[in-house]
């Protein structure tokens, strides 16, 4: 990549493990907490994306309660459990590599940023209570907008305030959609690609492909 002044990232499924919350209650949950977890992730994103088409946005913490409520109810999972569900939601574990990865960046002379669907207060509490307090210079939240990712206006907001090139951007998701609509936007898109999944097919293959973030220093 050539005069990447901003690297970019999405927040959960990223830099933050999604499914951390119901791991951490696997115990109490039995087998089936994988498939609840991701039924909970999937069920979640499509409220968004629903909601934006709506035109009935509500934020992405009432988003999360309402696609919980609605997984519970699949999955039969004990109603008592929700407040602990929701609660290891707000305090979701880093992936391994994270940390490492943005104090070495940090050192370098670009702009780190999140730009992410979560609210404000809950992006800056998963910040702190994985103690990277100081590595971002903003955490940017579509609650600036009120409209969901893939929306172009969401990946407007960092242009608008760096004022620099959309091609000036590195953007980092392990959200193939949110990849594309990031490279559709005119980012340069970096799929992270934990789990060796296949593509979408939305107008848009990325050119940079990584399993994990600690591969990014060899490609910026
Ligand atoms: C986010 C979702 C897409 O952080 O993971 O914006």
């Amino acid at each position: 990549m050539k005069n990447i002044k901003a690297i970019i990232f999405d927040a959960y499924g990223t830099l933050f493990d999604v499914n951390s919350a119901a791991e951490k209650c696997k115990d109490k949950i039995g087998d089936k907490w994988e498939g609840f977890a991701n039924y909970w992730r999937t069920t979640q994103l499509e409220y968004t994306w629903l909601r934006t088409l709506m035109n009935r946005h509500e934020n992405f913490w009432k988003v999360t309660e309402d696609s919980l409520d609605k997984s519970m109810q699949i999955f039969k999972i004990d109603p008592s459990m929700k407040n602990e569900l929701l609660n290891l939601y707000k305090v979701l574990s880093t992936f391994s590599e994270v940390k490492g990865v943005l104090n070495e960046l940090k050192k370098k002379n670009y702009k780190l940023a999140i730009l992410s669907n979560g609210t404000p207060s809950l992006l800056n509490e998963l910040v702190k209570s994985n103690n990277l307090d100081n590595i971002f210079n903003d955490i940017f939240s579509i609650e600036e907008v009120k409209v969901y990712k893939p929306h172009p206006k969401v990946y407007n907001i960092p242009i608008q305030k760096y004022q620099i090139q959309k091609n000036e951007v590195a953007y980092l998701s392990a959200n193939t959609w949110d990849v594309s609509a990031g490279g559709n936007y005119g980012f340069n898109p970096v799929w992270v690609n934990r789990k060796n999944s296949i593509f979408d097919k939305l107008d848009y293959v990325p050119k940079y492909q990584i399993e994990n973030l600690s591969k990014l220093i060899d490609i910026i």
